[in-house]
């Protein structure tokens, strides 16, 4: 299974005021923002360097260089844009692209309305953000984009995932390793992650 949940002590301290509905939208920006940088460590443990030799004031070492080209964020809009911002807080040689949909209320369904990507996303590694995976519906939509865009190696970070939106993406899409904070079971009839934390775009722009 490529999943990885992280569930360390202080992101579930900072997930849990996240969740709280009583936690307002600067706040909850600060906390979104704050555990992406947090994931920042696993999100690049498979980081595409090569060794690289440097003079230290004393010596030389064997050290470490990026490959090129550069990996890429990408945001699926609206609530992505602020995992991209903690994320590139900590490490920000990179990329940025953006998928913009919405979840059809009704339907479900993604309706993609902006798409601003590299032109060459076949040798990157591309990590698509998104705070929430809840039917899937959006993150295999985003998929079949970069996809479509000749990208091979991509990760789903996500700051809570369902169990069925990991599933669908694991159905439609077994090589994308799914990066998430923490994990609920289930969904409600109308879509949201239960017990969730509510909407993350509406929350995060207090909309
Ligand atoms: C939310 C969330 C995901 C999607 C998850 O976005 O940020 O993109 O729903 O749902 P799914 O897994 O069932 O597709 P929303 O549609 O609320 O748009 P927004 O980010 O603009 O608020």
């Amino acid at each position: 299974m490529k999943v990885r949940i992280l569930n360390h002590p202080l992101i579930n301290l900072y997930m849990t005021t996240l969740r709280s509905k009583n936690t307002q939208s600067t706040k909850f920006r600060y906390l979104a923002r704050k555990i992406s940088s947090l994931m920042v460590f696993e999100i690049f443990k498979d980081l595409n360097v090569f060794p690289n030799t440097i003079e230290t004031p004393l010596e030389k070492y064997d050290g470490v260089k990026l490959n090129d080209p550069k990996p890429c964020i990408i945001s699926i809009l609206r609530a992505g844009l602020i995992m991209s911002e903690g994320i590139t807080d900590i490490f920000d040689e990179v990329s940025i692209g953006h998928i913009g949909m919405y979840r059809d209320e009704k339907t479900l369904k993604p309706v993609n309305y902006i798409k601003k990507l590299p032109s060459d996303l076949n040798n990157r590694q591309c990590y698509l953000c998104d705070p929430m995976l809840a039917t899937g519906g959006s993150a295999v939509s985003a998929i079949n984009t970069l996809k479509e865009h000749s990208a091979s190696n991509i990760k789903l970070i996500c700051l809570l995932a369902s169990d069925p939106g990991i599933k669908k993406v694991q159905d439609n899409f077994p090589e994308v390793e799914i990066i998430c904070a923490q994990k609920d079971d289930k969904l409600n009839e109308n879509g949201f992650i239960i017990p969730g934390l509510g909407d993350a775009g509406d929350r995060t722009f207090e909309t």
